[in-house]
């Protein structure tokens, strides 16, 4: 679709733009660093006339990231990075009171999904900012000929990350990629505190199922997987980890939580919750012995942690037991109960992680962006992490913000930690 003054764009609906509005108004109150970012690159410029492309869980706090590029002088054309994370009125208020060209239908199949993110390549992005790296990974396997168009991109979260490095030891990543995943003011907060608590509220949401006295079952205590069960602990329930390094067990084992292989907690769980970025973390195997109304949630970011053909196969029927909760009926007469279809369940039934911590997330894209746009001729074709004075900055603002004050080290201090010969 295209509007008078030529804007293309395909969202659900323009007449959502109201309630859109109100709702990005409403997450950045709780953006003070975006905010302050938003309010210098207005007066500075810093992305003058560069197009970006976007790929982005497309909600509030994605729209006050689009504000704070467009303030910076960058043309805009973002998709959706999973067909169920799109809140439609924040794509029609984008759209329609921002003017930025959006390509996402909350619920739309592959053929569109895909059709979209070739929209966003169509515009020639000279950076690009994924989150799942789904554009790099179309301008790297169809759209060839456009990577040398582009001079860098940004990368969001874990997954993404992982497919990027795997790119650039086979020697094919295309442009400098920055790794937002890895800054401290990213995985420490967003992954942990964000994912923690919106996927135990996408969890209730969906089922609202009493916590407490429940057999959690967390399966990955990386970032995510930690936040969970701290969350689940802390709403009174039982919590189990599995894993599969040693050291994030023993981690987990010292956080008090019980650690046990899958297969034994397969039997027990009451509720488990995948956070692995790994492919079929629950398969067949434990859908074999789990209890009947067990209940499987994915919040990792893509949906094959749960192995849902496994599932299908095991069962004669499947049914809607209410959104986003779906029985499937096995063969040997029990049911389980899968949510929103495997995918990230705290984006696909409660509202992604609160504005709070994504303003972290999203000053750091923010920046990364401004770095790419200064440094890029600097960087090869690698994945660098955020550069140190970047996540410091951010970490500074958001005290700041909090009015929360610290201690900064004397000169003698300073002299102390730097020094080798200064000891007892
Ligand atoms: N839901 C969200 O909003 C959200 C937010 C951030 C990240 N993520 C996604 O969540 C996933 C995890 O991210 P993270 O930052 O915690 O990663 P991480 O690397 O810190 O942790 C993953 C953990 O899973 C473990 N693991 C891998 N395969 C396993 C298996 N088969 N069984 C048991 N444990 C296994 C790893 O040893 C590791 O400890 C990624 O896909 C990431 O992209 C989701």
């Amino acid at each position: 679709m295209t509007t008078a003054s030529g804007q293309h764009f395909d969202v659900a609906d323009l007449a959502l733009a109201d309630a859109g509005q109100a709702r990005i108004d409403w997450a950045d109150r709780h953006m003070p660093v975006l905010e302050s970012i938003r309010d210098r690159f207005a007066r500075e410029r810093p992305l003058e006339g560069i197009q970006l492309g976007l790929c982005l869980h497309v909600t509030t706090e994605t729209a006050n990231l689009v504000r704070a590029l467009t303030a910076g002088g960058a043309d805009v054309a973002l998709c959706a990075s999973n067909p169920l994370s799109t809140q439609d009125d924040v794509a029609a208020a984008l759209v329609d009171r921002y003017g930025v060209e959006v390509y996402a239908i909350n619920g739309e199949g592959d053929e569109s999904y895909y059709s979209h993110i070739n929209a966003v390549c169509d515009k020639h992005p000279k950076i690009t900012m994924d989150d799942g790296a789904d554009v790099i990974g179309v301008l790297h396997s169809e759209r060839t000929a456009q990577l040398s168009e582009v001079i860098g991109g940004t990368e969001e979260t874990t997954t993404g990350v992982i497919r990027l490095k795997a790119l650039e030891a086979e020697g094919r990543l295309g442009f400098p990629i920055i790794a937002v995943n890895e800054a401290n003011t990213k995985h420490l907060f967003d992954n942990r505190y964000g994912t923690g608590q919106s996927t135990m509220d996408g969890i209730i949401r969906a089922t609202n199922i009493l916590i407490a006295g429940k057999r959690v079952v967390v399966v990955g205590y990386g970032w995510c997987g930690r936040g969970v069960a701290m969350r689940a602990k802390g709403l009174g329930a039982h919590v189990i980890v599995c894993e599969v390094d040693p050291l994030h067990a023993l981690e987990a084992v010292m956080d008090g939580f019980e650690v046990m292989p899958g297969i034994e907690a397969a039997r027990t769980g009451d509720l488990f919750i995948t956070v692995t970025g790994d492919l079929h973390a629950i398969g067949a195997e434990h859908f074999k012995v789990m209890k009947d109304g067990a209940i499987v949630a994915n919040s990792g970011h893509f949906n094959v942690e749960i192995d849902i053909p496994a599932l299908a196969e095991m069962s004669d029927r499947r049914r809607e037991a209410r959104p986003f909760v779906e029985g499937f009926h096995t063969k040997d007469g029990r049911e389980i109960f899968l949510l929103g279809e495997g995918r990230l369940i705290n984006l696909a039934a409660a509202e992604g992680h609160p504005a709070a911590v994504m303003d972290m997330s999203f000053a750091n894209q923010a920046l990364s962006a401004e770095h790419m746009a200064k440094h890029a001729s600097e960087l090869e074709k690698k994945v660098y992490v955020v550069p140190e004075e970047i996540d410091k900055e951010i970490a500074r603002l958001k005290l700041e913000t909090m009015g929360v004050e610290i201690d900064a080290l004397s000169e003698e201090q300073k002299r102390y930690l730097t020094s080798w010969d200064q000891g007892t």
